[in-house]
Parts: structure tokens; C-alpha cells; sequence
């Protein structure tokens, strides 16, 4: 067990944020985990891809590298395999393992940044699915007792970005893998987010393959959203808010061309990207950084910045919408 002292995050942020801890370890198998526990090196935070987090000060405790690896198929059905992977694997190679070997389920979710581990944290979604559509369970190792425990699907308490694992039992687990239910060909092909629609048609493809969903995604994504490795973010940086029908409608008087969508339960939900750059914040620098200019609701590091400074701006964006539209936007991104 190789424990470092005062280490620098920067290389585990993708928001390129400069931060130290005070303790670092990798861990590259569950077992790994208890003899860490004993040290009592508290608070210990476990870390995966590093893409959904905004460090605005120093760790002073144990940051675990969750680095567990592994892919295999656990179940073969008729139409269905099941397939484990270690939470320590990148959710892009995971999904490209799947594509590779014609499992389908995850082609949309392409090229979003971070791991296995950390997907069902906040039940990463993109272009009409997310993570519980193909989610059966996960393994996880409670980190104040040691003891391990398998979350079914009702346990994790799925939400739009939410899970258990961002209210009452954040902070407390290490996910050390997911299980998921893949489809075989015959694949169900969810090709019907507009962009996508529109990237396939402009391809000359009428009946796409899981590969070819893939590939119009990462299209879209590269095209709209900034490189992590050159421009430091980590994706939206807020919810799209969900709002009573009353203030859209409200909103419509002044701005009849406001997007939104039904949701389920009467509400609707306004793309927060929209409301951001309706206040002008679009392509804004501020400082070191400042709002992406092909997508409001990426904040961004043009080289430099501090945490503290990106939680400036973003609660400078969270006030000015409380003001020109009476919503409140909320942070996706965790603040540490
Ligand atoms: N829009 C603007 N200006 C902008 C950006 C967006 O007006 O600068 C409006 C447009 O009306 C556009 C609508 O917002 O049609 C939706 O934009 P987009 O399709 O880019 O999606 P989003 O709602 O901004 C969400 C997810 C993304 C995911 C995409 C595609 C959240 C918080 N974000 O973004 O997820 O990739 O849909 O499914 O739900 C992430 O979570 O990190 C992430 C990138």
C-alpha cells in the first residue's frame, strides 16, 4: 500500500483546477480498501475521473484514487447479457468495449468524461437515456465500517443527475463496480434527440447501427463542448432547472421563443444553457474563466483559474437568472 503525502491534484481535475491533499493512495482492487480505512486518515474522499469536481481548497484528508479495473460479461441471455466493470474504469472504454463487441444500451452516453464508479453518483445521462436504463446493481464498500454491500436499481433512488449517492449516503461509499444489462442485437435504437437525428440524416444513414449512434455523438459532443485535456471544465456545470408550467408561461411573455420541456408530473424542465445565455454570460470571460462560448452551461479554465474564482462566477450566473427569470439554478458539479 503506497500512501503519498501532499500531493497535487492537478493532474485528477479535469477542470485543471491547482489543489493538493493531504494523503493520496490508488486503489486497483477492493480488497485494497479496509487496510487504507485502518489508518484512520480522515476525511477520505474517493475520487474517479475527477470530471465532476471543483476543488476550491486543499484536502486535508485521504483522497482514493478508485483505479479497479475489469470487464466481463457476468449473464448471457437470449436477448440480454449482463456485464460487470470495475468501478475504476473509464466510462468512454467501457462504453466502447460495448459498441466493440455489439452490446447496446450505452452508445448514447459516448464520450462523457469520468468513470464507471462515478456514473450512477449522479446518473450520467446525454441524448434521451441515462444510467439507470441499463443499470442493475452495484457493488460498494461502506467507507466508515468496511463492509460491503450491493445497491439494487430501488436503493439508489435514481433522479435526473441524483442518486442516494448525493443525498443521504454521499460521501460514504466507494462503488467498486456496476453491474448492467446490455441488449443484443436486435438493438432498440434511441436516435430521437434532434442533433442526432439531424447528424445521422446528414450522413445518408437511414438505419443506424449502435456504432453509428456512437459515432454521431461523439460528433455532437466534440463539436459543441470543449476538450477537457485543452480547455479545462467539467461539462454542465448546472442542472437544467425543473419549474412549475407558470413560470415558462411567464417567461414566454417577454420571450415567446423560451425552450422547455413537459415533464412527466406536469412540470417542465428549461434548459439552463438558454436562461445563461439569454443574461448575456455566453463566451464571458471573467478573470480566468468564464462560460464556454458554444455552450452556456459549460464553465470553463482558460488557463490559471482557482476554484474559488469558477464559484464566484457560478453563483454570480445563479443570481443574475434568480433575477431577470425568478428560477434558481443549481450546481451539477461538486464543490469541494
Ligand atoms: N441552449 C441555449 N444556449 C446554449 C446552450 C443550450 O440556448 O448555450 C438551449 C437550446 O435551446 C438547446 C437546449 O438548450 O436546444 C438544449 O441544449 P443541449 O442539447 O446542448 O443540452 P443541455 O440541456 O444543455 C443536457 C445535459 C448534457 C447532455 C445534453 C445532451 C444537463 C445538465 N446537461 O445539456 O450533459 O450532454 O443534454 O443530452 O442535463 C453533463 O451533464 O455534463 C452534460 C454535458
Amino acid at each position: 500500500m503506497n500512501i503519498e503525502e501532499q500531493k497535487s491534484l492537478l493532474p485528477y481535475n479535469t477542470f485543471g483546477l491547482e489543489a493538493s491533499c493531504r494523503y493520496f493512495a490508488e486503489i486497483n482492487s477492493v480488497d485494497e480498501i479496509s487496510p487504507l480505512l485502518q489508518k484512520k486518515l480522515e476525511p477520505i474522499m474517493v475520487l474517479g475521473g475527477g470530471s465532476n469536481i471543483l476543488f476550491t481548497q486543499n484536502f486535508e484528508g485521504l483522497i482514493l484514487k478508485n483505479n479497479i479495473k475489469g470487464i466481463q460479461v457476468e449473464t448471457e441471455l437470449e436477448d440480454q447479457v449482463w456485464v460487470r466493470a470495475g468501478g475504476g474504469e473509464s466510462w468512454h472504454d467501457f462504453v466502447m468495449w460495448c459498441v466493440a463487441h455489439q452490446y447496446g444500451g450505452v452508445e448514447n452516453m459516448s464520450l462523457i468524461p469520468g468513470t464507471v464508479g462515478a456514473a450512477p453518483i449522479q446518473n450520467i445521462g446525454a441524448y434521451g437515456v441515462e444510467l439507470k436504463d441499463v443499470f442493475i446493481s452495484l457493488e460498494a464498500l461502506d467507507l466508515k465500517t468496511g463492509e460491503k454491500s450491493t445497491f439494487s436499481k430501488d436503493l439508489c433512488q435514481f433522479g435526473y443527475r441524483n442518486s442516494i449517492f448525493k443525498q443521504e449516503a454521499k460521501g460514504r461509499y466507494c462503488i467498486t463496480s456496476v453491474l448492467f444489462s446490455l441488449t443484443k442485437s436486435p438493438h432498440q435504437i434511441n436516435a430521437s434527440y434532434g442533433d442526432i437525428q439531424k447528424v445521422l440524416a446528414d450522413k445518408g444513414i437511414v438505419k443506424p447501427s449502435i456504432a453509428n449512434l456512437s459515432q454521431a455523438v461523439i460528433d455532437i459532443r466534440t463539436s459543441k463542448l470543449p476538450d477537457p485535456a485543452k480547455i479545462g471544465n467539467c461539462g454542465s456545470f448546472f442542472k437544467n432547472p425543473e419549474t412549475d408550467r407558470i413560470v415558462l408561461d411567464r417567461i414566454r411573455v417577454t420571450h415567446p421563443q423560451a425552450p422547455g420541456y413537459d415533464l412527466p408530473d406536469g412540470r417542465v424542465k428549461i434548459p439552463a444553457g438558454w436562461l445563461i445565455e439569454q443574461c448575456g454570460w455566453k463566451g464571458k470571460r471573467v478573470g480566468n474563466t468564464g462560460s464556454y462560448e458554444k455552450q452556456a452551461l459549460v464553465l470553463v479554465n482558460h488557463g490559471g483559474a482557482q476554484g474559488a474564482e469558477v464559484k464566484a462566477l457560478a453563483y454570480a450566473i445563479i443570481d443574475s437568472i434568480q433575477q431577470a427569470f425568478g428560477v434558481t439554478l443549481e450546481a451539477e458539479v461538486n464543490m469541494v
